[in-house]
């Protein structure tokens, strides 16, 4: 078992190895069964997770209300981070729906129904670029936070400049960013300054959507309702799933005798500028193997020379756009 972390100065301690809870809303990443969700969930808690992410538009919705479900009776057993800010987006003028703080309070307490509790851990504002709304997410979460509501908040983004904004704006606490062997880039000025401003930092993309997993090739197909067909729909995503695949190629050839997924989730926790990492599964067998990536232990520095090799410290490319 590894250490627990804390985010940021929360006094909040999660396990690093948590999980991200995208998937089992059952709209986007391809069919899903509510008993076989809940399920992982309770496996989760059993093994000794604790952090579980989500947010209002997963499954419009039902990805919060299972967790919601899932906690019944033992609320203190799970730190929830959950996220608001796309329901309702004003596309045509690039907009929240969150034009005053009263609004960003009133959402919440949709979230709270949602996931049937009367309070969130961690409150991540979901609009991931310069809109006009920022600072009404910013204000109306330290009201919340002084109500009880909320414990801590923050912002999910890989964009540097956005975040240094959302940091003007108030005193959040966490930062949820795309970081993986596959995509480095957080290394060169973001997760130096979440250090320098005390920032938790929650790890989304891990397993680059799966890819990291080592289970597809060139001639892999996706479910009809999964995203990641476009990858093989579309021109130019085709050919970046191409190239990502040599670079698995390449970390089986270096690591034979290695689960992949364990060791992307171990190069992950091994950066201690990492507080949690939340590999999204879907199944009983995922969360325990990514969960047992943990039980291996921290990357060797044998291990990490050979990491080096294949994508350069700082190096990769973004997965997720933002
Ligand atoms: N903007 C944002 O805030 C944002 C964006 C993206 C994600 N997130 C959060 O991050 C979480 C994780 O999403 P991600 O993009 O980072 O995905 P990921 O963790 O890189 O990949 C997750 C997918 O990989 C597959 N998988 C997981 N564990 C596996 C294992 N051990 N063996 C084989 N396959 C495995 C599952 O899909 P299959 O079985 O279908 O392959 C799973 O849905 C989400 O649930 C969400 O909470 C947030």
């Amino acid at each position: 078992m590894l250490e627990k972390r804390e985010l940021g100065n929360t006094g909040i301690s999660v396990y690093p190895i948590g999980i991200g809870l995208w998937a089992i809303g059952g709209k986007t990443w391809g069919p899903t069964k509510d008993k076989e969700s809940l399920d992982t969930i309770d496996k989760a808690l059993e093994l000794g997770i604790n952090f579980f992410d989500t947010a209002d538009v997963y499954g419009d919705g039902h990805s919060e209300e299972l967790l919601g479900k899932a906690m019944q009776g033992r609320r203190d057993k799970f730190v929830v981070g959950t996220k608001m800010g796309w329901i309702d987006f004003d596309g045509e003028n690039d907009k929240s729906a969150y034009t005053s703080p009263d609004k960003v309070i009133q959402g919440v307490e949709k979230n709270l129904e949602r996931l049937n509790t009367n309070y969130i851990d961690f409150l991540q504002w979901h609009v991931d670029f310069q809109d006009p709304t920022m600072e009404n997410f910013v204000i109306g979460s330290e009201k919340l936070k002084k109500q009880g509501k909320i414990r801590g908040f923050g912002v999910s983004t890989s964009d540097f400049d956005y975040l240094q904004a959302f940091v003007s704006a108030g005193d959040p606490d966490t930062l949820q960013i795309d970081y993986s062997i596959l995509n480095r880039t957080a290394e060169n000025r973001i997760f130096p300054f979440c250090r320098e401003k005390n920032l938790g930092t929650i790890i989304r993309g891990g397993l680059a959507m799966g890819i990291l997993t080592g289970k597809f090739d060139k001639d892999t197909t996706f479910p009809e309702g999964d995203f990641r067909r476009n990858w093989i729909e579309d021109s130019d995503q085709k050919e970046q799933f191409m190239k990502d695949l040599e670079v698995v190629e390449k970390l089986k050839n270096s690591f034979p005798n290695q689960n992949l997924a364990q060791l992307a989730i171990r190069f992950i926790v091994s950066n201690p500028d990492v507080s949690v990492v939340i590999p999204g599964a879907k199944n009983i067998s995922q969360v325990e193997a990514n969960f047992n990536a943990g039980n291996a232990g921290l990357l060797s520095d044998d291990e990490m020379k050979k990491i080096n090799k294949i994508v350069n410290p700082g190096g990769g490319r973004k997965i997720w756009p933002a």
